[in-house]
């Protein structure tokens, strides 16, 4: 049966979600992200545990005026698949949304979109990995940006609300103090004109109107230090695909865009260029 996590009491349980997680994943560590569903979503962190042990994890987040919350991190550690863990994960997060007035909404792999198929999540499109493979060089038209500090969020956050569909301040006051220094924001006669955060290995959420401010935002983040070329997931009502290309991004797999309980979402999610995460939206 899958049971609630307290983050604040259990650091260790977070630590043994993360260890299933790359495990399932065969990824790096998701620690950025959990770290922000314990802050923002405290009763979001789900496991189920064999004999003391974490099998089996998940994580959602409601955006409760959107009326909708995204489930994600969902993982089986390897040799306990195709008992039902991920199902009753799943179910549990669902149950959290709604409690809370939201449908869910989840960007599903190969593997498991047919776990939420079964379970009534319907095909909404598809979320576009995509990674900067380079391109052209970087257009004199950019503009310059500055970077995004505490002091900015009121500012940003009634930006992004209309358009990504519900107020976010809490998960992003989080992500910009996760990454000092790799917040932009742009601003065009002393208005926020767009915004974006630089992880580690990905950009997101990058939110504006036009490509010229996406060409703006791109290329100064392309400037900072990177470990590897930067990847950024790009949900399906993106209207800043072409941009990308031109940018050079390319296509790297395609997830299943996927809801249950959520007709048409809210915003003007065509200036989404990236999102927060995958697992977050
Ligand atoms: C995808 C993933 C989460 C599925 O986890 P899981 O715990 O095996 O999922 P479930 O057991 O709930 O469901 C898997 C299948 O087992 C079947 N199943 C469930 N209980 C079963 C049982 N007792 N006996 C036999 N089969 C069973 C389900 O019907 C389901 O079949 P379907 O895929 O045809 O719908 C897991 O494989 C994983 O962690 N993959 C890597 C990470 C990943 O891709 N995560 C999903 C991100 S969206």
């Amino acid at each position: 049966m899958p049971r609630r996590v307290d983050p604040a009491a259990e650091p260790a349980t977070l630590v043994a979600m993360d260890v299933v997680m790359q495990e399932a994943y065969s990824a790096a560590s998701f620690r950025d992200s959990i770290e922000r569903f314990a802050a923002v979503q405290p009763d979001g962190l789900v496991v189920v545990e064999e004999n003391g042990s974490v099998v089996g994890t998940g994580c959602c987040v409601a955006y409760t005026d959107g009326k909708f919350g995204w489930v994600g991190l969902v993982a089986t550690a390897p040799g306990f698949e195709r008992r039902g863990i991920a199902t009753a994960i799943t179910e549990h997060l669902c149950e959290v949304l709604a409690g809370l007035g939201c449908g869910s909404v989840l960007d599903a792999s190969l593997a498991g979109g047919p776990v939420y198929e079964r379970m009534g999540f319907a095909d909404r499109g598809s979320t576009r990995v995509m990674g900067y493979v380079g391109g052209e060089s970087v257009p004199t038209s950019a503009e310059p940006c500055d970077p995004l500090t505490a002091d900015d969020l009121d500012e940003v956050v009634r930006f992004d609300a209309p358009r990504f569909g519900a107020n976010r301040r809490e998960l992003l006051a989080k992500v910009v103090s996760q990454h000092p220094g790799r917040a932009l924001v742009l601003r065009r006669r002393g208005k926020v004109s767009g915004y974006l955060v630089a992880h580690e290995r990905t950009l997101g959420p990058i939110v504006t109107d036009t490509s010229e401010s996406l060409i703006s935002l791109i290329s100064a983040a392309l400037g900072l230090d990177w470990v590897s070329p930067p990847r950024i997931n790009v949900p399906p009502e993106s209207g800043h695909i072409a941009t990308l290309q031109r940018l050079g991004f390319e296509e790297r797999r395609q997830l299943r865009h996927m809801r249950r309980g959520v007709d048409a979402m809210p915003g003007r999610r065509e200036s989404i260029a990236a999102q927060i995460s995958l697992g977050e939206g």
